[in-house]
């Protein structure tokens, strides 16, 4: 299959929630007709202004690759009719709720009505593939495609195979994401929170535990990260940013200061309080800055705050290019 034949090909999204809306703005503004499928039509027009919302900021910030907002939403054909969405299509991005049983009565139906060349793809945060996919029909064209919210702003997919997964699919999908403007990585197998959530996941550990010994209040965590180490982490990663902390490299780095992490290594592995006093002071803190009932205010208003930071990075990109060698 050609990669021009692929962008012509449609795509369905299964799910017409945060993620679902997400994803299909994304595949629509790389140019594929997307099927947009949920279980009832308020669900679907709700979704529709949604998107149409969405589309009218990311053309404000140039981020809609030179297209108007209605000729991308014209893309999205909402529809309650699972068959149909999926009659034809060449990719489905199943975005329902998270949960065991849904997952796997919703890719049981699926296999069943979709072609057997479909590749059936979730977005589940939680679960490895092998835990909802071994029923499937053509089990082998089933994996996860894990999106940061939202995907199309943030272009990170974890592609996820189970063990049954074919390499050929999980190739193809690298390929369809790449075409759709995403950054995939592909995991070599199964494991439990993928590789964004085990990295988040220890740097949470030890941000509760700085809480719970009092050495930093929660405010203070957030600008660490906010203005410290997150303005490297927007264009590089941890292994990029040790090599150039040394005059030597990465060795160098582990030479200087590899003795400092083992030390903080030995103690961080001790528990952290996911519950209890620190989660108390952190939800409290959180609470004296932001209201319950503007949480979907302050999510548009980080969106807009992305889209900003996206436009300004491929700003970066023409004016500080690595040159090529
Ligand atoms: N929210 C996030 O930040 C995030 C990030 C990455 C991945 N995900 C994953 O994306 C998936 C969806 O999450 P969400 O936050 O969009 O949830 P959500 O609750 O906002 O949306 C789920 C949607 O699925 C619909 N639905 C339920 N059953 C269905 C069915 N049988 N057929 C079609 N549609 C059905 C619901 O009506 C709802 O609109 C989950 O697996 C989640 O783990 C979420």
């Amino acid at each position: 299959m050609t990669g021009a034949a692929t962008e012509r090909l449609p795509v369905a999204v299964v799910g017409a929630g945060l993620i679902g809306i997400a994803w299909a703005i994304c595949f629509a503004r790389a140019g594929y007709p997307v099927r947009l499928n949920d279980r009832s039509d308020e669900i679907l027009a709700a979704a529709r202004e949604v998107i149409a919302a969405a589309l009218s900021d990311l053309a404000e910030f140039d981020l809609l690759a030179g297209h108007a907002p209605a000729e991308v939403l014209a893309r999205v054909r909402p529809s309650t009719d699972l068959a149909r969405c999926l009659d034809g299509a060449v990719h489905v991005q199943e975005c329902a709720p998270e949960t065991i049983p849904d997952k796997s009565a919703l890719f049981a139906r699926m296999g069943e009505m979709a072609g057997p060349e479909t590749v059936l793809a979730s977005s589940t945060s939680a679960f490895v593939p092998s835990l909802f996919t071994g029923a499937v029909r053509h089990r082998e064209r089933c994996l996860v495609a894990h999106p940061i919210n939202p995907p199309y702003l943030v272009p990170l997919v974890q592609l996820v195979p189970a063990p049954w997964t074919d390499p050929a699919i999980v190739a193809r999908t690298e390929r369809l994401m790449v075409a759709a403007g995403q950054s995939p990585i592909v995991l070599q197998r199964e494991t439990d929170g993928f590789v964004v959530n085990r990295l988040q996941g220890a740097l949470i550990h030890e941000a509760l535990r700085i809480v719970d010994e009092g050495v930093a209040d929660p405010g203070a965590i957030d600008i660490a990260i906010a203005r410290g180490l997150g303005l490297r982490w927007a264009f590089m990663g941890p292994f990029e940013t040790m090599e150039l902390n040394a005059p030597a490299g990465i060795r160098d780095y582990v030479e200087r200061y590899g003795g400092l992490y083992r030390r903080i290594i030995g103690v961080e592995h001790a528990e952290a309080m996911w519950t209890g006093r620190a989660l108390d002071r952190v939800e409290a803190d959180r609470m004296t800055r932001l209201d319950r009932d503007r949480i979907g205010e302050r999510q548009r208003w980080r969106d807009r705050r992305l889209m900003d930071l996206v436009a300004s990075l491929k700003a970066a990109e023409q004016r500080t290019r690595w040159p090529a060698a």
